[in-house]
């Protein structure tokens, strides 16, 4: 399997999965418990049909949406993940130039292993900084204030994971960071040498947003840890609300899932919200962003940006979204599978098939632009 020969969604996730060391690829495929909820979040999409109208055909297709403030020329975006150099040692750089290229954002992860700093001055465009709200507010406000120096344009505050989710995969795996792994583990990273051999030769791994804050040398912490030890289970609204005005501008909340704390979002002032259940990792049972969306967007209307993200793997899962009210889509693994299958090249290739699929399909729905997505053109079985 090439590069030339990825045509979906499933084809970057075959090659990833052939070139990744095992312990890796099953952390970026895996999911809480028994992957209900994460095998749920793309199912739900197929409850719901599109109606096309016909004979509205135009020579142009614009794909080009506006949230919280930036303007994205599609309506799909990178949503921020951690450890990106451990998927390809390009890592960050190869998801913001190709962001950048296809002119939408992409967001540096709290656990990113490139500097967010030097990320957005390399790459012009709209760029996101996923914050983690740890225990230690020092670390915090550190990490606002050099955000806010960066010339970051929107903050996105992760609220799913105030607690590790139960990856069972991970706990299989030994998968950890740095590494240690168990035996089975290490074994697999010894049948992938291209991987390990890119791996070793290119830029040391490193956590540049906690590097200065969290000391990670006296040992490897697995992700569930690092939420569970180091993330402020105590996070309330009115961390939030002081956030929001220290942070004074676009600001959203990443795994808002309930109306309720939709309205409140709104109410202490955040510009947008998405809708995700950290792409089925966290609460295993949770129900689908996409089933969630309606009753969201109505509770809320215009005065806030509502986005959603997990199970998207299809442009016509794109659209459904947006005609069933987001103002935009994140996803996550239909880039990172691409990133590690071949860096930016390959993420290139994920936005560029994705694009083409959400222009193919605006055209056959007879819509020329995103704005005239609507109900009416969604019907649930
Ligand atoms: C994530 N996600 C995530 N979210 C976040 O707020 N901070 C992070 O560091 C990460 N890291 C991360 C790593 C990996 C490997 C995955 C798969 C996901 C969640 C991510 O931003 C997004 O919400 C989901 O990936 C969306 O679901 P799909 O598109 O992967 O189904
Ligand atoms: C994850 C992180 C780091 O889902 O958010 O693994």
């Amino acid at each position: 399997m090439r590069l030339v020969n990825c045509h979906n969604f499933h084809d970057f996730r075959h090659l990833a999965k052939q070139r990744l060391p095992s312990p890796i690829f099953n952390y970026i495929d895996g999911a809480a418990e028994d992957e209900r909820t994460y095998a749920r979040n793309t199912a739900s999409f197929d409850d719901c049909d599109l109606v096309p109208n016909v004979l509205r055909g135009s020579e142009s297709v614009d794909l080009h949406v506006n949230i919280m403030g930036q303007r994205l020329d599609m309506p799909i975006y990178c949503s921020p993940t951690a450890l990106q150099r451990v998927f390809h040692h390009e890592g960050e750089h190869a998801v913001a130039a190709a962001a950048h290229k296809y002119g939408t954002m992409f967001g540096v992860s709290s656990l990113g292993t490139a500097s967010l700093q030097q990320i957005r001055q390399q790459y012009p465009g709209p760029q996101c900084y996923q914050f983690y709200f740890h225990k230690d507010r020092g670390l915090n406000r550190a990490m606002l204030e050099n955000a806010k120096a960066a010339g970051i344009d929107v903050l996105m505050l992760t609220v799913d994971t105030i607690t590790g989710g139960n990856r069972e995969r991970d706990l299989r795996t030994g998968f950890s960071i740095p590494f240690r792994l168990n035996l089975t583990g290490l074994v697999n990273f010894a049948i992938k040498p291209r991987w390990a051999f890119n791996y070793l030769v290119h830029e040391k791994f490193s956590l540049p947003q906690l590097d200065d804050y969290v000391d990670m040398s006296g040992g490897a912490v697995s992700v569930g840890r690092y939420f569970t030890e180091m993330l402020d289970p105590t996070m309330t609204w009115d961390d939030v609300s002081e956030m929001i005005e220290l942070w004074d501008g676009e600001f959203c909340l990443k795994g808002v899932m309930s109306q309720e704390d939709a309205v409140k979002a709104k109410e202490v002032g955040a510009t947008g919200i998405v809708i995700s259940n950290h792409g089925g990792r966290q609460l295993e049972g949770s129900r689908s962003p996409f089933d969630q969306l309606q009753e969201i967007v109505d509770a809320v209307g215009d005065d806030i940006d509502v986005i959603m993200d997990s199970g998207v793997q299809r442009g016509s899962h794109v659209l459904k979204a947006l005609a069933a009210g987001a103002k935009a889509v994140g996803g996550g693994r239909f880039y990172l599978y691409a990133l590690a299958a071949a860096g930016q090249a390959g993420v290139e290739r994920a936005l560029d098939i994705m694009r083409t699929e959400i222009e193919r399909n605006m055209r056959l729905m007879g819509v020329s632009k995103i704005s005239e997505l609507n109900r009416n053109h969604l019907r649930y079985r």
